[in-house]
């Protein structure tokens, strides 16, 4: 899907990514900074992944920014909002997309320090990129922000309750986004995709897999098949929606 840009006093529109470097990350990297007018910066915390990322965007592109930063840190997190404010002197659209998945147990075998480092990048990384972003929203009176919850915030996977629990929490934050921010011109949405083949799942044994892709009707998904919910988020398409959980799951949660 190709969308027109938030509309602003700006001729172009400026987004900032985390998670870039990843499988959806770099997909939706791709897809929104082919997008007429846009300017991008992508943040990762490997740098690697970041230039395999830069490597791969469209030859037909605006202005790209990178910039190193771990979500679970607050400074780093503004520090990504501040070059794109400095570079391009705004901010129409923050994806907040890096997330990792909890390690493979029952709630009583997993550590504190399991259920500590998903709260930190999955929730506190969606809550610090909302933190940073949202000022300079409020001047410009405009802004789209897109967090990549997962339906495993909505239905209950077992064997990863720190991952359900985190994406849980990212769709409510959305929602309470949404309602704090609808007055201020903002827009808080989130994605939650079905399962799709990432490095995300690299950890997990290989047969884990396969009763996940049996409860997807359409079959485990790519990366490529989440962008056009990023795209609509991200544009004046969906000027009239906010607080809103997109599944883009493949059927996993229709049964
Ligand atoms: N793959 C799936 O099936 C699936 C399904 C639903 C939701 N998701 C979500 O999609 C998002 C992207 O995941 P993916 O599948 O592309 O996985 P991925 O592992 O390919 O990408 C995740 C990216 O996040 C980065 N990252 C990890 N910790 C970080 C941190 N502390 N700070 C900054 N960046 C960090 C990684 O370096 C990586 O580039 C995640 O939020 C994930 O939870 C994935």
């Amino acid at each position: 899907m190709t969308a027109e840009p938030v509309s602003g006093s700006a001729a172009r529109r400026v987004v900032a990514i985390t998670g870039a470097g990843g499988a959806l990350g770099a997909a939706v990297s791709g897809q929104l900074a082919g997008e007429p007018g846009t300017d991008v910066v992508l943040s990762d915390v490997s740098e690697a992944a970041l230039e395999a990322t830069v490597a791969g965007l469209p030859a037909a592109r605006g202005a790209v920014e990178t910039a190193l930063a771990d979500v679970s840190d607050f400074a780093q997190v503004a520090a990504v909002i501040e070059l794109a404010v400095e570079r391009f002197g705004r901010l129409d659209v923050l994806v907040s997309n890096a997330g990792v998945l909890s390690p493979n147990g029952r709630i009583h075998n997993l550590d504190t320090e399991d259920w500590e480092r998903a709260f930190r990048i999955n929730v506190l990384g969606a809550v610090h990129g909302i933190r940073a972003a949202v000022p300079v929203m409020r001047r410009q009176g405009s802004g789209s922000i897109v967090l990549t919850a997962s339906v495993a915030g909505l239905t209950a996977w077992s064997h990863a309750a720190p991952y359900c629990a985190t994406k849980a929490a990212v769709i409510q934050l959305a929602k309470v986004g949404a309602v704090e921010y609808a007055r201020d011109g903002i827009r808080v949405n989130c994605v939650c995709p079905g399962t799709f083949l990432s490095a995300i799942h690299a950890d997990l044994p290989p047969e884990a897999l396969d009763p996940i892709a049996a409860r997807h009707p359409l079959g485990l998904g790519a990366a490529a098949d989440l962008v056009g919910a990023y795209s609509y988020l991200a544009s004046d398409a969906s000027r009239w929606t906010t607080g809103s959980a997109m599944v883009v799951d493949g059927g996993y949660s229709a049964p």
